[in-house]
């Protein structure tokens, strides 16, 4: 079965600049190139939802010039791209912490999320000034905030449907198939929550290596798995 919803880590470019003696900003064009060959073979694959760990919420402690190349290249890959996800059905959401982003950053979300509204093969969600804890605690105060305007009853418990509503995820199916590059063996504070019952591919191919073959190749791996759910069969 092909996964509705593939979201991957993608880690690994600094090194891979390293690699070539180059400065880490490369790497991080570099990536930018597996970023469109991954959205063109979830297409053809028939994947429904691919979400990309951009940016989290920690690399804004990075140095300030890796930060503002990081938020250069955004901008300009969405300018690029535009067109291309547009013809190819491609739905942009931006996912995250947004309040921190610069506004002309803002305006180029709001643009292409609007220019690309109406398609429907792929969404595609970046999720940008990220984080797993952000995520449940924006949820929970806006839920706080829901009971003190009223629109959230007081006396009666919230239950997982209920809170899911909250999340920044909202009326999005969980990752199906949760990919990490770079080969590190952890989830630096990604989709805590939604990832409660993803099939995880770690990989040891930095980021800007990872094309389609790769993809294709977790796509393999995610055909073998067989999930159970704590049920027995
Ligand atoms: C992932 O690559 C991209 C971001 C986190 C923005 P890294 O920049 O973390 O690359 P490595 O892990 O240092 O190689
Ligand atoms: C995770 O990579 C974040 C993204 C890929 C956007 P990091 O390079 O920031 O993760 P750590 O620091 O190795 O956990
Ligand atoms: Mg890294």
């Amino acid at each position: 079965m092909v996964p509705v919803h593939v979201s991957i880590i993608m880690d690994g470019n600094g090194r891979w600049a390293q690699q070539r003696h180059m400065p880490r900003s490369f790497g991080h064009k570099e990536g930018a190139e597996s970023v469109r060959a991954c959205i063109e073979a979830s297409v053809e694959a028939g994947v429904k939802y691919l979400s990309l760990y951009t940016f989290s919420e920690e690399n804004w402690n990075r140095p300030v010039e890796e930060v503002s190349g990081i938020m250069g290249l955004f901008r300009t890959v969405m300018a690029k791209e535009r067109k291309n996800l547009k013809e190819n059905g491609v739905r942009f959401r931006a996912i995250g912490n947004l309040s921190r982003l610069s506004k002309p950053i803002l305006d180029d979300i709001a643009a292409l999320e609007a220019y690309t509204a109406d398609c429907d093969k792929l969404t595609l969600m970046v999720l940008f000034s990220y984080s797993g804890k952000w995520d449940i605690m924006q949820a929970v105060n806006r839920y706080r905030r829901d009971i003190a305007d009223g629109k959230a009853d007081a006396d009666s418990d919230i239950d997982i449907t209920g809170f899911e509503k909250y999340l920044s995820t909202a009326g999005i199916p969980d990752p199906d198939l949760l990919i990490r590059t770079g080969g590190e063996l952890r989830i630096s504070n990604y989709l805590l929550w939604q990832c409660a019952y993803s099939e995880f591919y770690f990989t040891d191919v930095l980021w800007p290596d990872f094309r389609k073959t790769e993809f294709r190749k977790a796509l393999d791996s995610f055909e073998n798995r067989q999930r159970r759910y704590g049920e027995i069969n």
